[in-house]
């Protein structure tokens, strides 16, 4: 490498400690055998705040703590992305990176490719391309703006790279692979070694289901909410128990929203977990329901399940592969793909292990992202 670079990394929001771990350890063995260091700093937005939705992250995923924190917290749309635009504008003035790294689709993402683009730092999208093609949807919108604005498009499905080829992003996009199955199986082991959530919940392999629900779109209607968990009720108390970690934008509308509504006894409300609870948890489940984009994939690398509650998914290829099914928040669509599994699981062995690879990659995702960034700052160097 002719001279050292500079790169920054902006997360803020819980899926996005978890896609940036990995990246960190290719630059961290890149730095093991190169004399020309790649310099990385990590800015955290603060977008996400309690330990158990960022710290416990960095900590069990051995992330080292961002030298960064704007602290921007939460807030409307409006404040919170403004607020975080002003702050890394700042700092990437300082900092003057020669490339700015986004993930994913939070608001965190589309500050941070704002704030670079109109400063004229080269912006590398991680996880470009997904598309829901529902512009209802915040994570749509900041998707769009992010991929359009950024220098290289870092695709981790191919149906990711055609959604970018259609929008006339072909040339500046690189099918790496899912990055968070690089994650998966970095702790896949050290999650059965070092987690006691099974033995602490009192979990049998194949017996319960794990759920998670935090989308605007289920939890800021009033209807569907409790639709959804009348739903996990009447499962929890007929078909499976379930386990649901509740994401905070959940747990403090539920309250209000719903102030009558009970839990049955099998379905254990508990608090966030943390990664490897959560990898345990899912790699010996039954199924799982979830409205979470990287459940979805988890799920499926896991070979759990998985009955998904939207109206969409941009992770078509877990329902191409038959590990998903999609059926937002309607009870008679939740109960009939329940049914389907179940017979399912009298039929057949649940494998989906064979189509993780041509459609996620083969978990070294990580270094095809660090290759394709050295590769566009300093093409004649990359190999
Ligand atoms: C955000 C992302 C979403 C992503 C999710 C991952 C946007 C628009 N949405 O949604 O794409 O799937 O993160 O989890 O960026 N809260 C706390 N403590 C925290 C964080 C949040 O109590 O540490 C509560 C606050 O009441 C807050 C609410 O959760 O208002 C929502 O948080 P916010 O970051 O705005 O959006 P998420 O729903 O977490
Ligand atoms: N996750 C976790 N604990 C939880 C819920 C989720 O560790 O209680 C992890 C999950 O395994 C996945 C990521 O958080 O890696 C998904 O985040 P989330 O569902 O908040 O956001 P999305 O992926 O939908 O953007």
């Amino acid at each position: 490498m002719s001279k050292s670079l500079t790169l920054v990394s902006v997360v803020g929001a819980r899926p996005q400690f978890i896609k940036l771990a990995p990246l960190l350890r290719s630059i961290d063995r890149f730095n093991e055998v190169e004399s020309n260091k790649i310099k990385h700093y990590t800015i955290h937005t603060g977008q996400h705040y309690d330990h158990g939705m960022s710290d416990i992250f960095f900590e069990e995923l051995e992330i080292p703590h961002a030298e960064y924190n704007l602290g921007v917290g939460s807030g409307r749309h409006g404040v919170q992305t403004g607020k975080m635009l002003a702050g890394i504008e700042e700092l990437l003035l300082e900092l003057e990176p020669d490339m700015l790294i986004i993930f994913g689709d939070t608001n965190s993402t589309v500050a941070a490719a704002l704030a670079a683009a109109k400063i004229h730092i080269p912006i590398a999208h991680v996880e470009a391309g997904l598309r829901s093609f529902n512009r209802r949807m915040p994570e749509e919108i900041n998707r769009i703006a992010s991929d359009h604005i950024s220098d290289i498009l870092l695709a981790p499905t191919p149906t990711a790279v055609t959604h970018l080829t259609r929008e006339g992003l072909e040339e500046i996009t690189v099918l790496t692979g899912d990055i968070m199955y690089d994650t998966v199986l970095l702790n896949q082991q050290l999650a059965a070694r070092k987690s006691d959530i099974l033995t602490k919940l009192g979990l049998e392999e194949n017996t319960y289901a794990v759920a998670t629900v935090h989308r605007a779109e289920n939890t800021d209607a009033p209807e569907r909410l409790e639709a959804l968990l009348n739903m996990f009720n009447e499962i929890a108390e007929n078909h499976y128990p379930i386990v649901f970690p509740m994401h905070p934008r959940t747990s403090h509308r539920l309250p209000s929203m719903l102030p009558d509504w009970k839990a049955h006894p099998n379905l254990r409300l508990i608090e966030p977990v943390g990664y490897l609870d959560m990898i345990q948890m899912l790699g010996h489940a039954r199924l799982a329901f979830t409205d979470s984009g990287g459940l979805q994939k988890e799920a499926f690398f896991l070979n759990c399940p998985c009955i998904t509650l939207r109206d969409e998914t941009e992770w078509v290829e877990t329902v191409m592969a038959g590990g998903n099914v999609v059926v937002g928040a309607n009870p008679e669509k939740i109960m009939q793909a329940l049914f389907q599994w179940k017979s399912r699981f009298q039929e057949e062995e649940i494998d989906f292990a064979p189509d993780i690879a041509p459609y996620f990659g083969e978990g070294d995702a990580a270094d095809k992202i660090l290759h394709a960034i050295l590769k566009y700052l300093q093409p004649a160097v990359a190999v």
